[in-house]
Parts: structure tokens; sequence; C-alpha cells
């Protein structure tokens, strides 16, 4: 690997982010089992202040970036929101509420609108109120979720509809391609759950077989089809099936870098799993400072870092490597070719790994413990079992 000076010194090319995601808090009323969130969550009393946030988002616009994600957690748990959107529209920023939906009342809502919310990002765990809030772990999710939906419509807010799907949910596709219609969403997002952080402990209650994969797959390429010119679909085939891993974040430090709730500043939102690195701070150092400097932004920067395959890859600036954080959790080393990689010595463990949890039966583990009404998740367990094996 190249030192982080000698990858600087061939990085000065590289352009500014482009986007920044905002955890604005890691509090949040769901405690789904995907979530990518550490499993040591900032609490509170260490969230960055309102005027510090302000002067991150001035300086992210200076940088050149273009949009902020308001992410979490859920944003709306700080009530400083508005003032943060707010400032976000006086620095030139596009901002885009990433929220849950639940807890937002109307007039809420309508005040987001007012100061100046660009785009709202609403995840939904499943189409029915059975299987999301046993997925969310939140009785009365489901219902919360829909009744905000409305009023962001009424409220003329720019919708993406985002769903995280998984063993229990994949075969429910068709269903959330409706409910985006029917809500007036614009775009949906399909992300498949990615294993660090918290859902690196529910992989075998999560991870889908390769069949429902497939099975998912034709079920996109077709709504595609139909819906052109209607609803914009995203959605990847999953790593563990895939023969080449995705350009994870568009390569290390490239397109957009996250602020964590306390003020670390991270290439990508799972980056804390990459426990030998040091992370710099907005409370020590400007972004500016550290997109082009912080060694640990330039640890996996470009290609020049690159042990093979990777190095003499034809692929090596279409993937860049892929994900650092995949890599570290199978590999053990963070500086490996990601295992979803077939020039991998390890892909094909993966895969292993990934059929084995595939055909596990467990129950999700929720942050806190399971305290959420059994009944709930019982029934919504003992459905997917009969649809979605
Ligand atoms: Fe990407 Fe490296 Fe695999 Fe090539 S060897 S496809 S660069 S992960
Ligand atoms: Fe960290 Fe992919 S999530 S590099």
């Amino acid at each position: 690997m190249s030192s982080p000076q000698e990858a600087h010194g061939s990085e000065r090319a590289i352009g500014p982010p482009l986007g920044l995601l905002a955890e604005l808090t890691h509090r949040c009323p769901l405690r789904c089992p995907y979530c990518s969130n550490p499993l040591e969550l900032d609490r509170k009393s260490s969230e960055l202040s309102t005027e510090t946030w302000k002067r991150v988002l001035s300086e992210a616009a200076d940088l050149g970036v273009l949009q902020v994600h308001l992410s979490g957690g859920e944003p709306t748990a700080r009530p400083d929101l508005e003032e943060i959107v707010r400032h976000c529209r006086a620095a030139g920023l596009y901002s885009n509420l990433i929220t849950a939906g639940v807890n937002l009342p109307n007039d809420r809502l309508a005040g987001l609108a007012e100061a100046g919310l660009d785009h709202v990002q609403l995840s939904v765990q499943a189409p029915d109120p059975e299987t999301n809030d046993a997925v969310s772990g939140l009785a009365g999710s489901f219902e919360q979720k829909m009744a905000t939906a409305a009023a962001m419509r009424t409220l003329g807010l720019p919708i993406t509809l985002n769903t995280v799907v998984h063993r229990r949910t994949i075969g429910d596709i068709e269903r959330m391609i409706q409910m985006a219609l029917d809500i007036g969403a614009r775009r949906l997002e399909i992300a498949h759950a990615q294993y660090y952080g918290w859902a690196l402990k529910n992989r075998r209650s999560l991870m889908p077989s390769r069949a429902q994969v497939e099975a998912a797959a034709m079920v996109v390429e077709k709504a595609r089809a139909e819906l052109k010119g209607r609803l914009v679909i995203d959605s990847v085939v999953p790593d563990y099936y895939a023969r080449y891993p995705k350009p994870c974040m568009g390569g290390w430090a490239r397109q957009s870098l996250n602020v964590t709730p306390s003020g670390k500043v991270l290439p990508c939102h799972a980056a804390e799993t990459l426990t030998d690195i040091d992370f710099p701070s907005v409370r020590e150092a400007s972004l500016r400072n550290i997109w082009f400097d912080a060694p640990a932004f330039n640890l996996f920067r470009g290609t020049g870092w690159m042990p093979e395959p990777c190095r003499s890859c034809e692929r090596r600036e279409l993937d860049w490597g892929g994900c650092r954080c995949q890599a570290l959790a199978i590999t053990g080393d963070a500086a490996a070719a990601d295992p979803a990689c077939s020039k991998s010595d390890w892909h094909e463990r993966m895969v292993t790994i990934a059929e084995t949890d595939a055909r596990a039966r467990e129950d999700y583990i929720y942050r806190g413990g399971r305290s959420i009404p059994r009944n709930v998740a019982r029934k919504a367990w003992h459905r997917s079992d009969i649809t979605n094996s």
C-alpha cells in the first residue's frame, strides 16, 4: 500500500465532494434489524450543537457540496431541524430529509417545507402493517408512515420511497412498487441490507437466497419497463450474489462524505467499523482540510493503495476495489479486494456464508433487547416463512 502522503500527492486532482450525509442524531424510534449504524451509538449529549452544524454546512457549501442528506437515526428527533434546513437553503444546498416518517406531525412537516426543505426520502419496511411493524420494531409505525406520506404529498414535497429488502421482504417488491405509485413517489429506492454495524448481528435472519434475489431482479426489470416515465426504480444486485463489487460510495473519498452526530468525518457511513483508522472531527478541522488532507481520507483514495488482484485489474477505476468495510468484515484486512469480487481468494467463502445464512432460521436481534409485542413479531415471521423461503 502507498503511504498516505504518496496517495495524497497523486490525488491533488480530486474534485470536491458532491454530497454530504449529515447524521444529525443516532436517536431513533425504530429498531430495524438491518441498521447499519454502529453497535455503539453516539449519545444525545455528544451531538453537535446547532451552531456547529450550521458552520459545517457553510463549509460544505464552500467546498463544493451540492446536496445534503439530513439523516440519522431519525433526524426529526432534533428540535433544531427547521433551523438546519433553513441554513441549507441560505447556503444554496439542496436538502433531502431521510426520515422514518413516525412522530412527525403535519404542522412540523409543513414547517420544514416552509423552511425550504427540497425533498424527502421516506423509509418503509414493508407494504403491510404486520410485517412493517415487526421489522421496524415499532407497533403502529406503518399507519403513521402512511399518514406522513399523505401529508408530504399534500405539501407538494417530492418523495423518494426507500425500502431495505431482505429475506422476509424481498418477495414484496411488487407491492412496494404499487405503494410508491399510490403515495405519489417519483422514485423508489430498493436497497439490499448491507452487513455492517448492527446488520451484521442479524445476517443469519436477513440473508435472502440466490433464488429470491434472482426473482426480485426480474420483478424490477419488468416494472422498470412498464413504469418508464412514471417511476424511477433504483436497485442493485446485493454483493453476496454478484460477480463484481459495486463502487462503494462511488469510491473511497471520491464523491461524498459523512459527518456523524458527534462530529467525526467519514468517507462512508460504515467506516467506523474500520476501528484501526483514526477519523478526524469537525470539532478540530475544517471540512476542506479533512477532505483533501486527512490521512484517513487519502488511505484508500484512488488506486495507488491497491494490492493484487485489484492493482492490475481493468475494473479498478470502475469499482475502486469495492467496499473497504466489507473487505475488513469478511477477510480481516481492510485493504484486501472486496470479497464480493469473483477475483478475490475470499469470494467462495463469502458465497458459502451467504448460502448458509440464507438457510438459517433465527429471530431478529433488536437493539435494546426484544421488547416489541411478541405477537406482532411472531405473526410476521411465520408469514414470511411461508411466502419468502
Ligand atoms: Fe474490482 Fe479489484 Fe475485483 Fe478488479 S479485482 S473487479 S478492481 S474488486
Ligand atoms: Fe465503507 Fe463501503 S461502506 S467502504
